[in-house]
Protein backbone atom coordinates (compact mmCIF):
# COMPACT_ATOMS: atom_id res chain seq x y z
CA UNK A 1 0.00 0.00 0.00
CA UNK A 2 3.01 2.48 0.01
CA UNK A 3 1.91 3.65 -3.17
CA UNK A 4 -1.04 5.62 -1.62
CA UNK A 5 0.80 7.66 0.24
CA UNK A 6 2.00 9.50 -2.55
CA UNK A 7 -1.01 9.91 -4.16
CA UNK A 8 -3.71 8.90 -1.64
CA UNK A 9 -6.49 9.47 -4.74
CA UNK A 10 -4.84 8.25 -7.62
CA UNK A 11 -7.88 5.65 -8.54
CA UNK A 12 -10.88 7.99 -8.82
CA UNK A 13 -12.04 7.94 -11.87
CA UNK A 14 -12.49 11.46 -13.60
CA UNK A 15 -16.13 11.63 -14.36
CA UNK A 16 -16.24 15.19 -14.93
CA UNK A 17 -17.94 15.57 -18.32
CA UNK A 18 -21.32 13.42 -16.58
CA UNK A 19 -23.80 14.84 -15.71
CA UNK A 20 -24.01 15.92 -11.89
CA UNK A 21 -27.41 14.50 -10.49
CA UNK A 22 -29.55 16.76 -9.45
CA UNK A 23 -29.83 18.41 -5.63
CA UNK A 24 -26.45 16.67 -4.86
CA UNK A 25 -24.50 19.76 -4.66
CA UNK A 26 -23.41 20.43 -1.08
CA UNK A 27 -25.18 17.23 0.17
CA UNK A 28 -27.63 19.39 2.29
CA UNK A 29 -31.07 18.32 2.28
CA UNK A 30 -31.06 15.53 0.04
CA UNK A 31 -31.77 12.74 1.50
CA UNK A 32 -35.04 11.40 2.42
CA UNK A 33 -36.39 13.58 -0.48
CA UNK A 34 -39.96 13.52 -2.24
CA UNK A 35 -40.24 12.58 -5.58
CA UNK A 36 -36.95 14.29 -6.85
CA UNK A 37 -34.30 12.70 -9.23
CA UNK A 38 -32.00 11.91 -6.26
CA UNK A 39 -34.68 9.57 -4.61
CA UNK A 40 -35.47 8.00 -7.95
CA UNK A 41 -32.11 6.98 -8.30
CA UNK A 42 -31.32 6.16 -5.17
CA UNK A 43 -34.50 4.06 -4.71
CA UNK A 44 -32.88 1.66 -6.82
CA UNK A 45 -30.67 0.59 -3.89
CA UNK A 46 -32.06 -1.66 -1.27
CA UNK A 47 -33.87 0.66 0.69
CA UNK A 48 -33.84 -1.95 3.75
CA UNK A 49 -30.05 -1.66 3.77
CA UNK A 50 -29.25 1.37 5.85
CA UNK A 51 -31.94 -0.01 8.41
CA UNK A 52 -30.54 -3.13 9.08
CA UNK A 53 -26.97 -2.01 9.77
CA UNK A 54 -28.40 0.54 12.54
CA UNK A 55 -30.48 -1.77 14.05
CA UNK A 56 -27.63 -4.08 14.47
CA UNK A 57 -26.19 -1.80 17.08
CA UNK A 58 -27.10 -4.08 20.41
CA UNK A 59 -29.29 -2.74 23.67
CA UNK A 60 -25.80 -2.43 25.89
CA UNK A 61 -24.44 0.64 23.53
CA UNK A 62 -24.01 3.99 24.85
CA UNK A 63 -27.05 5.82 24.18
CA UNK A 64 -25.30 8.98 22.62
CA UNK A 65 -23.17 6.91 20.63
CA UNK A 66 -25.68 4.82 19.79
CA UNK A 67 -27.84 7.76 18.45
CA UNK A 68 -24.51 9.81 16.78
CA UNK A 69 -23.48 6.34 15.03
CA UNK A 70 -27.36 6.09 13.53
CA UNK A 71 -26.81 9.30 12.10
CA UNK A 72 -23.36 9.09 10.76
CA UNK A 73 -24.25 5.75 9.08
CA UNK A 74 -27.14 7.46 7.38
CA UNK A 75 -25.74 10.08 6.07
CA UNK A 76 -22.63 8.01 4.76
CA UNK A 77 -24.99 5.65 3.24
CA UNK A 78 -26.98 8.42 1.49
CA UNK A 79 -23.95 10.00 0.43
CA UNK A 80 -22.81 7.06 -1.61
CA UNK A 81 -26.52 6.12 -3.11
CA UNK A 82 -26.74 9.63 -4.35
CA UNK A 83 -23.24 9.99 -5.85
CA UNK A 84 -23.18 6.46 -7.31
CA UNK A 85 -20.48 5.87 -5.60
CA UNK A 86 -17.69 2.89 -7.16
CA UNK A 87 -15.88 0.59 -5.46
CA UNK A 88 -12.79 2.42 -7.21
CA UNK A 89 -13.81 5.73 -5.31
CA UNK A 90 -14.65 3.61 -1.98
CA UNK A 91 -10.97 2.47 -1.96
CA UNK A 92 -9.44 6.29 -2.90
CA UNK A 93 -11.15 7.13 0.40
CA UNK A 94 -10.06 3.96 2.60
CA UNK A 95 -6.41 4.64 1.16
CA UNK A 96 -6.63 7.90 2.15
CA UNK A 97 -7.90 7.58 5.52
CA UNK A 98 -4.94 5.30 5.95
CA UNK A 99 -2.35 7.73 4.61
CA UNK A 100 -3.40 9.57 7.00
CA UNK A 101 -2.98 7.20 10.14
CA UNK A 102 0.60 6.68 8.63
CA UNK A 103 1.45 10.38 8.33
CA UNK A 104 0.50 10.70 11.88
CA UNK A 105 2.79 10.69 15.02
CA UNK A 106 3.56 12.54 18.10
CA UNK A 107 5.00 15.67 16.10
CA UNK A 108 2.17 15.14 13.31
CA UNK A 109 -1.74 15.35 13.33
CA UNK A 110 -2.15 14.67 9.71
CA UNK A 111 -6.15 12.98 10.86
CA UNK A 112 -7.23 16.61 12.57
CA UNK A 113 -5.34 18.09 9.65
CA UNK A 114 -7.52 16.74 7.31
CA UNK A 115 -10.82 17.81 9.00
CA UNK A 116 -9.15 21.14 9.14
CA UNK A 117 -8.87 21.73 5.60
CA UNK A 118 -12.61 20.53 5.01
CA UNK A 119 -13.66 22.96 8.05
CA UNK A 120 -15.38 20.23 10.36
CA UNK A 121 -13.14 21.59 13.37
CA UNK A 122 -14.09 24.88 12.44
CA UNK A 123 -18.20 24.06 12.00
CA UNK A 124 -17.72 22.23 15.65
CA UNK A 125 -16.23 24.98 17.14
CA UNK A 126 -19.33 26.95 15.62
CA UNK A 127 -22.10 24.70 16.83
CA UNK A 128 -20.38 24.67 20.38
CA UNK A 129 -20.51 28.33 21.08
CA UNK A 130 -23.11 29.25 18.84
CA UNK A 131 -25.19 30.38 21.96
CA UNK A 132 -22.11 32.19 23.45
CA UNK A 133 -21.57 34.04 20.11
CA UNK A 134 -25.39 34.74 20.00
CA UNK A 135 -24.83 37.13 23.35
CA UNK A 136 -25.02 40.69 22.59
CA UNK A 137 -21.38 41.30 23.74
CA UNK A 138 -20.11 38.13 23.97
CA UNK A 139 -17.02 36.81 25.79
CA UNK A 140 -14.19 36.56 23.44
CA UNK A 141 -14.87 34.23 20.62
CA UNK A 142 -13.44 30.37 20.00
CA UNK A 143 -11.05 29.01 17.54
CA UNK A 144 -9.68 25.72 16.47
CA UNK A 145 -7.00 24.26 18.51
CA UNK A 146 -5.01 22.89 15.45
CA UNK A 147 -2.86 20.24 14.94
CA UNK A 148 0.47 21.69 17.07
CA UNK A 149 -0.11 22.33 20.45
CA UNK A 150 1.70 21.09 22.94
CA UNK A 151 1.40 20.12 26.50
CA UNK A 152 3.15 21.73 29.26
CA UNK A 153 4.99 24.81 27.62
CA UNK A 154 7.20 26.45 29.98
CA UNK A 155 5.72 28.47 32.59
CA UNK A 156 7.30 31.95 32.21
CA UNK A 157 7.26 35.49 33.99
CA UNK A 158 5.05 38.20 33.50
CA UNK A 159 6.74 40.55 30.89
CA UNK A 160 8.77 37.72 29.52
CA UNK A 161 9.90 36.27 25.48
CA UNK A 162 8.47 33.44 23.99
CA UNK A 163 11.43 34.02 21.22
CA UNK A 164 14.05 31.82 22.83
CA UNK A 165 16.06 32.17 18.94
CA UNK A 166 16.86 35.46 17.57
CA UNK A 167 15.08 35.03 14.30
CA UNK A 168 16.22 37.01 11.42
CA UNK A 169 13.98 38.89 9.67
CA UNK A 170 11.33 39.36 12.30
CA UNK A 171 9.54 41.67 14.33
CA UNK A 172 8.79 41.54 18.01
CA UNK A 173 5.30 42.42 19.82
CA UNK A 174 4.48 43.37 22.86
CA UNK A 175 1.32 41.83 23.53
CA UNK A 176 -0.60 42.90 26.80
CA UNK A 177 -3.83 43.15 27.99
CA UNK A 178 -6.17 41.82 30.84
CA UNK A 179 -8.29 38.54 31.14
CA UNK A 180 -11.88 40.18 32.41
CA UNK A 181 -15.21 38.07 34.12
CA UNK A 182 -17.19 38.45 30.83
CA UNK A 183 -20.25 39.19 33.09
CA UNK A 184 -18.92 41.93 35.46
CA UNK A 185 -15.97 42.91 34.08
CA UNK A 186 -13.49 42.18 36.88
CA UNK A 187 -10.02 41.20 36.33
CA UNK A 188 -9.48 37.00 36.58
CA UNK A 189 -5.95 36.21 38.83
CA UNK A 190 -4.53 33.10 38.20
CA UNK A 191 -5.67 33.23 34.71
CA UNK A 192 -3.56 30.74 32.55
CA UNK A 193 -2.82 31.57 29.07
CA UNK A 194 -0.98 29.39 27.04
CA UNK A 195 0.59 31.06 24.04
CA UNK A 196 1.91 28.92 20.66
CA UNK A 197 2.63 30.65 17.24
CA UNK A 198 5.13 29.95 14.16
CA UNK A 199 8.65 31.07 13.42
CA UNK A 200 8.53 33.67 10.57
CA UNK A 201 9.65 29.86 8.36
CA UNK A 202 6.28 28.92 8.94
CA UNK A 203 7.11 26.02 11.51
CA UNK A 204 6.37 25.24 14.98
CA UNK A 205 9.27 24.67 17.27
CA UNK A 206 8.38 20.71 16.58
CA UNK A 207 8.41 20.78 13.06
CA UNK A 208 11.66 22.44 12.99
CA UNK A 209 14.65 21.01 14.31
CA UNK A 210 17.10 24.12 14.29
CA UNK A 211 14.73 25.88 17.08
CA UNK A 212 15.03 25.32 20.55
CA UNK A 213 12.50 23.00 22.31
CA UNK A 214 9.65 24.71 23.11
CA UNK A 215 10.06 28.06 21.05
CA UNK A 216 7.65 30.71 20.48
CA UNK A 217 5.43 29.02 23.76
CA UNK A 218 4.53 29.54 27.20
CA UNK A 219 2.15 29.80 30.04
CA UNK A 220 1.40 33.22 31.62
CA UNK A 221 -0.66 33.75 35.15
CA UNK A 222 -2.12 36.87 35.91
CA UNK A 223 -2.31 38.44 39.23
CA UNK A 224 -5.23 39.92 40.97
CA UNK A 225 -5.24 42.51 37.95
CA UNK A 226 -5.83 40.30 35.48
CA UNK A 227 -2.87 42.47 33.62
CA UNK A 228 -0.57 40.07 31.34
CA UNK A 229 1.54 41.01 28.89
CA UNK A 230 5.05 39.00 27.18
CA UNK A 231 7.01 39.03 24.11
CA UNK A 232 6.28 37.44 21.09
CA UNK A 233 7.27 38.22 17.20
CA UNK A 234 4.53 39.84 14.93
CA UNK A 235 3.63 36.28 13.07
CA UNK A 236 3.62 35.64 9.76
CA UNK A 237 1.26 33.37 7.43
CA UNK A 238 2.31 29.66 6.65
CA UNK A 239 0.90 26.62 5.21
CA UNK A 240 -0.68 23.95 6.87
CA UNK A 241 2.10 20.94 6.09
CA UNK A 242 1.03 20.03 2.97
CA UNK A 243 3.71 17.00 1.99
CA UNK A 244 1.08 14.56 3.26
CA UNK A 245 -2.33 13.20 2.46
CA UNK A 246 -4.17 16.39 3.49
CA UNK A 247 -1.97 18.82 1.19
CA UNK A 248 -2.59 15.80 -1.88
CA UNK A 249 -6.49 16.40 -1.37
CA UNK A 250 -6.10 20.50 -0.99
CA UNK A 251 -3.80 20.62 -4.40
CA UNK A 252 -6.54 18.17 -6.05
CA UNK A 253 -9.07 20.49 -5.23
CA UNK A 254 -7.33 23.37 -6.35
CA UNK A 255 -7.02 25.00 -2.99
CA UNK A 256 -4.01 27.02 -1.30
CA UNK A 257 -2.48 25.70 1.62
CA UNK A 258 -2.34 29.22 3.55
CA UNK A 259 -3.30 30.15 7.02
CA UNK A 260 -3.04 34.53 7.49
CA UNK A 261 -0.91 35.20 10.59
CA UNK A 262 -2.05 34.19 13.76
CA UNK A 263 -1.56 33.44 17.36
CA UNK A 264 -3.09 30.37 19.56
CA UNK A 265 -4.13 30.80 22.85
CA UNK A 266 -5.99 28.49 25.75
CA UNK A 267 -6.80 30.50 28.54
CA UNK A 268 -7.91 28.76 31.77
CA UNK A 269 -9.09 29.72 35.13
CA UNK A 270 -10.74 28.25 38.14
CA UNK A 271 -14.46 28.88 37.83
CA UNK A 272 -14.55 29.64 33.97
CA UNK A 273 -15.23 27.97 31.01
CA UNK A 274 -11.70 27.19 29.12
CA UNK A 275 -11.29 29.73 25.94
CA UNK A 276 -9.11 28.12 22.82
CA UNK A 277 -8.48 31.06 20.17
CA UNK A 278 -6.50 32.77 17.89
CA UNK A 279 -6.00 36.21 17.24
CA UNK A 280 -5.34 37.54 13.10
CA UNK A 281 -3.41 40.11 11.69
CA UNK A 282 -5.76 42.68 10.28
CA UNK A 283 -3.12 43.24 7.47
CA UNK A 284 -2.46 39.67 6.57
CA UNK A 285 -3.30 38.77 2.87
CA UNK A 286 -5.03 35.83 3.61
CA UNK A 287 -7.49 37.06 6.19
CA UNK A 288 -10.67 36.44 4.45
CA UNK A 289 -9.59 33.44 3.02
CA UNK A 290 -8.08 31.13 5.65
CA UNK A 291 -7.52 27.48 4.07
CA UNK A 292 -8.73 26.23 7.62
CA UNK A 293 -11.97 28.31 7.97
CA UNK A 294 -10.72 30.11 11.57
CA UNK A 295 -11.40 33.19 11.07
CA UNK A 296 -13.68 35.16 13.01
CA UNK A 297 -14.06 39.09 12.44
CA UNK A 298 -14.35 39.75 16.59
CA UNK A 299 -10.31 38.02 16.65
CA UNK A 300 -9.17 40.51 13.62
CA UNK A 301 -6.54 42.59 15.76
CA UNK A 302 -4.79 45.53 14.93
CA UNK A 303 -0.88 45.28 15.67
CA UNK A 304 0.42 48.72 16.05
CA UNK A 305 3.25 50.38 15.19
CA UNK A 306 5.82 50.78 18.57
CA UNK A 307 8.41 53.62 19.58
CA UNK A 308 10.80 53.36 22.77
CA UNK A 309 10.96 49.68 23.07
CA UNK A 310 13.99 48.71 22.12
CA UNK A 311 12.62 45.47 22.40
CA UNK A 312 9.41 45.39 20.01
CA UNK A 313 8.45 47.03 16.91
CA UNK A 314 4.56 46.39 17.36
CA UNK A 315 2.71 46.50 20.38
CA UNK A 316 -0.58 44.43 20.33
CA UNK A 317 -3.77 44.87 23.29
CA UNK A 318 -6.12 42.87 23.51
CA UNK A 319 -8.35 42.04 26.51
CA UNK A 320 -9.45 38.27 26.66
CA UNK A 321 -13.15 38.04 28.51
CA UNK A 322 -14.08 34.66 30.00
CA UNK A 323 -17.41 33.64 30.73
CA UNK A 324 -17.86 31.89 34.29
CA UNK A 325 -19.49 28.32 34.51
CA UNK A 326 -22.44 29.88 37.01
CA UNK A 327 -22.97 32.73 34.42
CA UNK A 328 -23.04 30.29 31.23
CA UNK A 329 -25.72 27.95 33.20
CA UNK A 330 -27.89 30.77 33.94
CA UNK A 331 -27.68 31.88 30.41
CA UNK A 332 -28.10 28.77 28.99
CA UNK A 333 -24.65 29.23 27.66
CA UNK A 334 -23.66 25.58 27.54
CA UNK A 335 -20.40 24.68 25.50
CA UNK A 336 -17.48 22.37 25.75
CA UNK A 337 -15.22 22.40 28.85
CA UNK A 338 -12.64 20.31 27.25
CA UNK A 339 -9.75 22.37 25.44
CA UNK A 340 -7.53 19.90 24.38
CA UNK A 341 -6.85 16.38 23.84
C1 LIG B 1 -2.64 25.92 13.12
O1 LIG B 1 -2.99 27.06 13.10
O2 LIG B 1 -1.71 25.64 13.84
C2 LIG B 1 -3.31 24.92 12.23
C3 LIG B 1 -4.68 24.78 12.31
C4 LIG B 1 -5.30 23.84 11.49
C5 LIG B 1 -4.55 23.05 10.62
C6 LIG B 1 -3.17 23.22 10.57
C7 LIG B 1 -2.54 24.17 11.38
FE1 LIG C 1 -1.27 27.98 13.84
Amino acid sequence: MSGMVQNPLNVVPDKSDEQPAPNHVNGSNCTNGDADESSTKTSRFDPHFTDAVINATGPKANPRLRKVMASLTRHLHDFCRENEITVDEYMAGIDLINATGKWSDDKRNEGQLLSDIIGLESLVDEITYTLAGEAADAPTSTAILGPFWRKDAPKRKMGDSIVLKDMEGSDHTLMHGRVLDFNTGKPIDNAEIDIWHTAPNGLYEQQDPDQPDMNLRGRFFTGPDGEYSFYCLKPTSYPVPNDGPAGKLLEMLDRHPMRPAHIHFILTAEGYKPLTTQIFDKEDKHIDNDSVFAVKDSLVVDFLLKEGDSKAQYDLQYDFKLISYEAAKKGGVDGATQVAP
